[in-house]
This record gives structure tokens, C-alpha cells and sequence, in this order.
């Protein structure tokens, strides 16, 4: 075997009940090179990686994987062993226990042990020499569930890195990631290609494609649709191959009219409910519209995610301002009492907040909505599959039926759901964090019409958002956040990219 190759798929099949997630895969991927993987949610990227990370042992796919000179036969411990083969991953989906610190996730299962008891200093000393090296900027003591989801990712990466890998599986690594603690992963992976490490780097941002891959395969419907040079291609060359048909623009036209003011924040100020000392909300400001869609930009750390969960009720411990909803004033001190109120969320963290992963898709959509199929007690069910079912099409979520368990689900396809969930709710005011994050471009598309209907019909959205782009493309006004507190509010007129970073990055207010 060509020695340049370090892994090579040899007409791959994985199928699950119902679902062909690959279908006859073959392609190879050389050593030391940074290879890309693209393609729709539901594709089989996922499923690929978790083939070669061991979760689905040999004997539960056709085909085989060469890896490093042979062919990758994992039994029964097929996780460890492929670790040990130097098989390194970070899955899509945050798999840190919230309860430990960061050092405890990075050393999970490998604690340094002498004597019969952990030697914390040796784990944390460790830890830290990990996070150094790789210049990710995570306290080793901190426990993970206070740290937003961007630095919780840099933790999974750490806790990856912390192996001695040849190859390194990054799915979607970045779509909770900053501006800047992208640039340092993008340096990351730089680093550790000059080592010849092989990095396997999965993401729907086709601009990091280009910035960093040499090489790029795109998949659909499980099968592998093209593996080609990075400087051969084009983004409207790989968007053809990933939906399989031409798409010219990325945001849908709209024509709406926005209202009177609905809702209402005046300086609202909160603080850290752990840690009574710190502002979380430092003067945070904005009305938003009948029927208009105001875009919350701001980088990671301004304060976005605390907003909206103050908003909610379920985090800051509010000291200052008010929140007004039809011009009256709401205190909600739980989600429940916001939902009721009439606000809406479709939350950032879909798998903490948004989903009951063990029950189906259509359970999910409709839960929290029954009041509408119900009359005297009764489940109108026919009603309840039927709206579903329209929803689930609306937003293309690929399943084999709305009976299965919403975990079976590719991760894109689990934020369709949450989505669709709260679209169903027919809410007054709708928030919606990174809606679109992890998504693909052809049913982001299809999420945006949705918001745009929704907004037509005289719904108020607020969509945060760390695609400038998106914000831009999707808002009627734009309000910027900049530690803690809200900046201007743009009109969408004025607002570009260099205006909204000014504010962001507090060089003008
Ligand atoms: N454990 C499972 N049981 C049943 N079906 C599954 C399971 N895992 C994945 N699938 C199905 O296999 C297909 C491929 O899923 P996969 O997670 O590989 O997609 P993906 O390309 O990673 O998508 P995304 O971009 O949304 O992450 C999907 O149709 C998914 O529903
Ligand atoms: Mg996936």
C-alpha cells in the first residue's frame, strides 16, 4: 500500500432500521494532510467518523477501513482500541460531564493514579501543560458548566489532543466558536500538520474549507459525491455537489412591514447568580417590532446567552430595568412563567435545553404544543401527526419516520426539531440562538423563509447570532452587545460587517 496514505474507506455500508446512512464509500485520505468533509445534515459524515473512532465496531458495517498499512478491525472495546491505534476525535455534540472541572474531563478515565488515590496536582499540572501548548485559554480548576459552550469545545479539543494521535477527527469543532478562537484552532490545526498529523476536519462553513483544507470530500445521502483538491474548487462548485442542484442566493427575499413595538428591555442589569460579585448584564437596552426580525450580534463572551436566559427567568439575578411585553411589565423567574407569558425560545444548547433525545421526533415537535390538538382532553393525534408532519417536511428533517427516537438523528437534524418545536408554538415573541448553527446551507434556506413567514404574520423574532452574515442578511435592526451592555441599534441600512465589529469589539459605541 501507497505509504502516503494513511487511511483509505473501501465501499463503507453502515445501515440503520429504515436508513442507508452509507452508502458503498470509498475514498482515501493522506498522511499528514488536513482533508475536509462536506455535505448535507444526514449525509453520513458523522456516521463515517464514528466508524473509524470505534463506536460502531467492524462487524456492524460492509466494506473495510485501511488504516496506516491494515485494515482497521475493532472488536468489542472499540473505542479504547482505537484511541490506542491513535485514532483521536471531537464529536459534534459537547460529551463533557457539567459537574466536573476541566482537568477531571480532559483526564476522564486516564486520572493520574499513585498509591491507590488521584494525584491532583500531577492531573492539573498536566492539564494546564495541555491547554498551554495548544494556547487554549480554559482555567484547569473551572467547573464546565460555567464556561459558555466556545470554551466547553476547547476543552473536548484538549481532552482529544491530550492522546498521542496520527489523526485527529474534528466534527463541525467551530460552529460554536468565536471569530478569534477560530483563528487560534485554524493555528492549532497548523501546528499539528507540521507534526504530520492527519487532521479530519468536518464543517458546514464552506470559507473554512478553503481557509484551511487541502483536500475536500462532499457526501449526500450517504454516499461519497466527490473527493477533490481544495484549490480545484469553488463554493458554488461545492454547494452544487452538496444540495445537488444550484442555489444563488443565501437569503430569501422578504417583504414585511414591522409593527407597534411588542417588546420592550430598559436597562436591564444582572447579576451571576454563582458568583454575586460579578455583572453578567450591564445595561442592556432594545425594543423589537410587531412582525420585524432584530439581529443580536456581539462576540463570544458579550453576554448574548445570559440575556436570553435572563430573559427566561433561568439564570442572572436581575437588579436593575424592566422587561415589557405588550407594555406591561413581566418578572419571569422561570422558562415556564416566560412561555406563558408568550415569549418563546429556541434555545443555543439543543441537547441540554431543547430536546427529549430518548422520545420521538414527533413527540418533540408537539409536546409542548398540545393545547392545540387537544379539545376536552383529547389528543386530536391525527391533527397532532399532520402538523408534524408538515413541519418536519418544511425543514426536510431526514428520517425514516416521525416514530424514531430523536438521538438516531444527525446533529443537524436535531437542531430541525428544535426548531420546528417552538415554530409550532405560534408565540408572540420568538428568541432564537445560533438557530442555523451546525445546519446545512440548503435547509438554513428553508429556516429562513420560515423566520420571514412567521415575521409577515406579525411575529416578533430576536435572533442572536454569530454569523455577521446571517445577522446582516436575516434582521430588519441590529442590536450589538459589548460586555454585557447593548450598544446601538443599527437600522439594517446602515449596518456592515466593519460597523458591527466596531461595536462589538468595543472600538466605537
Ligand atoms: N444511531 C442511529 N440510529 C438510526 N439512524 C441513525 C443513527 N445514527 C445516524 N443515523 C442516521 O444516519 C444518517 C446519517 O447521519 P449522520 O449523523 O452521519 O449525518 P451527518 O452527515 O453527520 O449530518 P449533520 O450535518 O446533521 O451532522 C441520518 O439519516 C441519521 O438519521
Ligand atoms: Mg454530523
Amino acid at each position: 500500500m501507497d505509504n502516503d496514505i494513511i487511511l483509505e474507506f473501501k465501499n463503507v455500508t453502515k445501515k440503520f432500521p429504515g436508513v442507508v446512512a452509507l452508502n458503498d464509500v470509498s475514498f482515501k485520505i493522506r498522511r499528514g494532510e488536513i482533508h475536509g468533509i462536506c455535505g448535507e445534515n444526514g449525509a453520513g459524515k458523522s456516521t463515517l467518523m464514528k466508524i473509524l473512532s470505534g463506536v460502531y465496531p467492524h462487524d456492524t458495517y460492509d466494506g473495510s477501513v485501511i488504516f496506516n498499512g491494515e485494515e482497521l478491525l475493532l472488536g468489542e472495546s472499540a473505542i479504547q482500541e482505537a484511541g490506542n491505534k491513535g485514532i483521536a476525535i471531537v464529536y459534534q455534540e459537547l460529551t463533557l460531564v457539567p459537574t466536573m472541572s476541566v482537568g477531571e474531563n480532559v483526564f476522564l478515565g486516564r486520572e493520574p493514579v499513585e498509591r491507590g488515590a488521584i494525584n491532583w496536582n500531577k492531573l492539573y499540572a498536566n492539564t494546564r501543560e495541555i491547554l498551554e501548548k495548544y494556547q487554549l485559554d480554559v482555567p484547569p480548576q473551572a467547573i464546565v458548566k460555567t464556561l459558555g459552550v466556545g470554551k466547553m469545545q476547547m476543552v473536548e479539543i484538549a481532552k482529544a489532543l491530550s492522546e498521542k494521535a496520527l489523526v485527529l477527527i474534528l466534527d463541525e469543532p467551530t460552529s460554536a466558536l468565536s471569530e478569534a478562537e477560530i483563528d487560534k484552532l485554524m493555528d492549532i490545526l497548523k501546528i499539528l500538520k507540521s507534526n504530520g498529523i492527519t487532521c479530519i476536519y468536518i464543517t458546514h462553513k464552506l470559507e473554512e474549507l478553503f481557509r484551511i483544507t487541502d483536500k475536500v470530500t462532499v457526501m449526500r445521502d450517504g454516499k461519497e459525491i466527490v473527493t477533490e483538491e481544495t484549490k480545484n474548487l469553488t463554493q458554488e462548485k461545492l454547494v452544487k455537489y452538496m444540495v445537488g442542484r444550484e442555489m444563488k442566493e443565501r437569503f430569501p427575499k422578504a417583504s414585511r412591514t414591522p409593527g407597534n413595538v411588542i417588546f420592550k428591555v430598559e436597562d436591564l442589569q444582572a447579576l451571576d447568580p454563582n458568583e454575586a460579585t460579578r455583572k453578567v448584564l450591564n445595561g442592556v437596552s432594545f425594543d423589537v417590532r410587531k412582525g420585524e426580525i432584530l439581529g443580536i450580534a456581539g462576540l463570544m463572551g458579550a453576554g448574548r446567552t445570559e440575556l436570553v436566559m435572563t430573559l427566561f427567568g433561568e439564570y442572572g439575578k436581575v437588579i436593575n430595568g424592566k422587561i415589557l411585553l405588550n407594555d406591561l411589565e413581566i418578572k419571569p423567574s422561570s422558562a415556564r412563567e416566560a412561555i406563558n407569558a408568550g415569549l418563546s425560545l429556541v434555545p443555543e444548547d439543543r441537547k441540554g435545553m431543547g430536546l427529549v433525545l430518548i422520545q420521538s421526533i414527533l413527540k418533540n415537535i408537539s409536546l409542548p404544543n398540545l393545547d392545540q390538538f387537544s379539545s376536552f382532553f383529547r389528543i386530536d393525534a391525527d391533527a397532532e401527526l399532520k402538523a408534524s408532519m408538515q413541519q418536519s417536511k418544511n425543514l426536510t428533517i431526514k428520517t425514516p419516520s416521525l416514530e424514531v427516537a430523536v438521538e438516531t438523528l444527525s446533529g443537524g437534524n436535531q437542531q430541525k426539531v428544535v426548531i420546528s418545536k417552538w415554530l409550532m408554538s405560534k408565540p408572540s415573541v420568538l428568541i432564537m440562538d445560533d438557530p442555523t448553527r451546525g445546519i446545512d446551507v440548503g435547509a438554513k434556506y428553508e429556516i429562513y423563509k420560515l423566520m420571514n413567514d412567521l415575521a409577515e404574520k406579525g411575529v416578533a423574532i430576536i435572533m442572536i447570532s454569530s454569523d455577521l452574515e446571517e445577522v446582516l442578511g436575516m434582521s430588519d435592526r441590529i442590536m450589538v452587545m459589548c460586555r454585557g451592555h447593548s450598544t446601538t441599534t443599527l437600522s439594517v441600512a446602515e449596518a456592515t460587517v466593519e460597523r458591527v465589529m466596531a461595536l462589538a469589539t468595543g472600538i466605537s459605541s
